[in-house]
């Protein structure tokens, strides 16, 4: 049993780094519904944010003359709102963040995977660190503004249910409560803004590159044995940086089409727009 599981954790790792042409499906609505609650969230909290926060605000704008040092503080404004919630606002705490449900469908030749996580809690996600922060002007009112992020530890922790085919002869299954520790997740974004007149910003453009360094898991139950369990455990935890590399070309255009698209959803308010002018400066 056991030499069967090597074999198939090394033809899958094979699988995996070899072919490019991965061809995943995670159910549409059910990614944008999971997408829609992080950014909703995340967008109310910015737009009530303005009413809130505008002194806080208006003391950044007049306190800092560059731009990036402006951003750096509406970026440790955002950071204390995460942790602490707007009460109210009816607005939650971020962080920790709960999703009650995530579901997948993934199906390709290499691997047919269906299952779903609920109650989950997401840990540390106000304890980002931006790595790498910068503004260019284009010209013509279109600013480029390259924004690196570190998450050095996000714990992450719910019940799981996964049902699925490797290489269509292994069958995977498992059910039952998940751990993971998810070690240096940079996120690289780099996003076009245009200044129309009178009076309106858009994004243009979004790009959005993820790495990870590594990913610790404990999926118990898994395949109901626990010497089974522990070695596709130890597969997950040795692919998942190299799956990301090799899904996101996939997954990227979709995920990026939400957030340009919610965004200018939020743009689309003249006070938001005001605020946005004066940290850049426009008139
Ligand atoms: C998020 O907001 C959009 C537009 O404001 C709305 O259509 C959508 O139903 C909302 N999604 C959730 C999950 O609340
Ligand atoms: C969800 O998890 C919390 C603790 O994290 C627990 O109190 C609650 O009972 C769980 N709910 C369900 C439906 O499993
Ligand atoms: C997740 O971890 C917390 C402790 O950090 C625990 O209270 C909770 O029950 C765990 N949730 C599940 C679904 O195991
Ligand atoms: C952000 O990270 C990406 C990928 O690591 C890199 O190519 C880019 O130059 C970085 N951006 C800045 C502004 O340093
Ligand atoms: C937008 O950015 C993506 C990279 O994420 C790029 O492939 C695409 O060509 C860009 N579109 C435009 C109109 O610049
Ligand atoms: C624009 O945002 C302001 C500040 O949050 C809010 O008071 C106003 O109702 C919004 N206007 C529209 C048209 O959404």
């Amino acid at each position: 049993m056991s030499r069967l599981v090597s074999l198939f954790v090394c033809i899958f790792a094979g699988i995996l780094l070899v072919d490019s042409q991965f061809n995943v499906e995670i159910q549409e609505p059910k990614l944008t519904s999971f997408l829609n609650r992080i950014t909703n969230t995340t967008f109310d909290l910015i737009r009530s944010g303005i009413n809130v926060f505008g002194n806080t605000i208006e003391t950044i704008i007049t306190t800092f003359s560059k731009i990036e040092d402006r951003l750096s503080a509406l970026v440790e404004l955002i950071r204390s709102q995460l942790i602490k919630g707007v009460p109210e606002l009816s607005i939650p705490i971020l962080d920790p963040l709960h999703v009650n449900k995530i579901e997948f469908d993934v199906r390709h030749e290499a691997a047919l995977l269906k299952g779903n996580a609920k109650n989950i809690t997401i840990k540390h996600i106000s304890k980002f660190v931006v790595t790498k922060e910068k503004l260019t002007d284009l010209g013509k009112l279109r600013f480029r503004l390259d924004i690196n992020l570190t998450f050095p530890f996000i714990r992450a922790n719910g019940t799981y249910q996964v049902n699925g085919l490797i290489g269509q002869t292994f069958r995977i299954f498992g059910n039952g409560p998940f751990k993971l520790n998810i070690i240096d997740l940079r996120i690289a974004t780099s996003t076009i803004l245009k200044f129309t007149l009178p009076g309106q910003l858009q994004v243009e453009n979004i790009s959005i590159l993820p790495r990870l360094r590594k990913l610790e898991n404990n999926f118990e139950n898994m395949m109901n044995d626990p010497d089974t369990g522990a070695l596709i455990n130890k597969a997950i935890s040795r692919l998942a940086p190299e799956a990301l590399k090799i899904f996101w070309p996939e997954l990227k255009r979709p995920i990026e089409l939400e957030f340009i698209k919610y965004i200018n959803n939020l743009l689309d308010n003249a006070s938001v727009v005001n605020i946005a002018k004066r940290i850049f400066n426009i008139t």
